[in-house]
């Protein structure tokens, strides 16, 4: 039984694979109405989600699959102290595939030990969110047409951004990758990646406060929100909050090449004069999040 917890559970060729299925879903829809008939999804959402639960719950249906779980855990027996264990065995005792996001770091991992059926993980604390990265990478792919020789620059608040966590160790596999982390002194990212993923893999990368100073390098911007439930205080969050704010201005320093990616939601980070902009692709983004994951829950499912 194979489950998601960490986008390194997935070799590069079985990422290149799903870009291929999920390209080939946008081509011939029609051939995967079925693939998932009789088939049960749960999603157990212990934390807000607007597109990653909705995405799912689209790809499940468009391959012909059913839905079942919970958006909100207060309705769920975690209120009576069931533990995520049982919650999870439970849920997997009613279906296929659980897919589950929980405020805790490790909690899919740790569910994924009761569980009867495959796991994936829709995001875990600050920790990792590795079908987001799969939409990506996708996205990533679609729009520069290679997922190599590139100058990647994450923006925002890369400590907290679980999104930014995998999307990296992703993108450590692929060839000609230069990252540029642009984040306050605050919000760096994380020992656990920068060494272990970046310095242990001998890779290129600047830290740097300023985006206007780097804005022209790049070919993909991934800006993020600044993660205000991950904070101790909101002092802090407020401080913080509008650290960088993409605006029309800075677009015209930026290659007319580069595309601009956010897993949303958006807050202030992102004026909303650049959704028109070609380079904006966040939305783009949205709709292939629907596409990579009909491809993983096939692959999952053994269909
Ligand atoms: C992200 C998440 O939940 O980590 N959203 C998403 O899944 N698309 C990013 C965020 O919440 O800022």
């Amino acid at each position: 039984m194979r489950n998601l917890i960490d986008i390194m559970d997935l070799s590069v060729e079985e990422i290149d694979g799903l870009i291929d299925v999920a390209q080939d879903i946008v081509e011939n829809p029609d051939k995967y109405t079925e693939k998932c008939k009789n088939k049960v999804m749960a999603t157990l959402f212990f934390e807000p989600s607007t597109r990653t639960r909705l995405s799912f719950e689209s790809a499940m249906y468009g391959l012909g699959g059913s839905v079942l779980g919970f958006s909100d855990a207060g309705s769920s027996s975690t209120t009576k102290g069931e533990s995520v264990s049982d919650t999870v065995r439970t849920a997997s005792i009613y279906s296929d595939i659980v897919v589950m996001r929980h405020p805790k770091e490790g909690a899919p991992l740790v569910a994924s030990y009761s569980s009867e059926c495959p796991i994936i993980n829709a995001g875990d604390g600050g920790h990792n969110h590795p079908t987001q990265t799969l939409t990506d990478l996708f996205t990533i792919k679609k729009e520069m047409g290679r997922l190599t020789d590139l100058t990647v620059g994450f923006c925002g608040d890369l400590k907290f951004g679980r999104t930014v966590h995998s999307l990296i160790s992703a993108l450590s596999r692929y060839t000609g990758i230069k990252f540029v982390l642009i984040s306050p002194d605050e919000l760096k990212l994380p020992g656990y990646i920068k060494d272990g993923v970046l310095e242990k893999n001998g890779l290129t990368y600047t830290e740097t406060k300023d985006l206007d100073g780097v804005i022209g390098e790049l070919d993909i911007l991934y800006m993020t929100r600044v993660q205000r439930e991950r904070f101790f205080n909101e002092e802090d969050y407020l401080r913080l909050k509008d650290s960088y704010i993409l605006t029309s201005d800075k677009m015209k320093h930026a290659s007319k090449d580069m595309r601009v990616l956010h897993p949303l939601p958006r807050v202030n980070e992102i004026h909303v004069d650049i959704d028109d902009d070609p380079r904006a692709a966040y939305f783009r983004q949205v709709r292939n999040g629907k596409y990579i994951r009909m491809a993983l829950v096939m692959k999952l499912l053994g269909v």
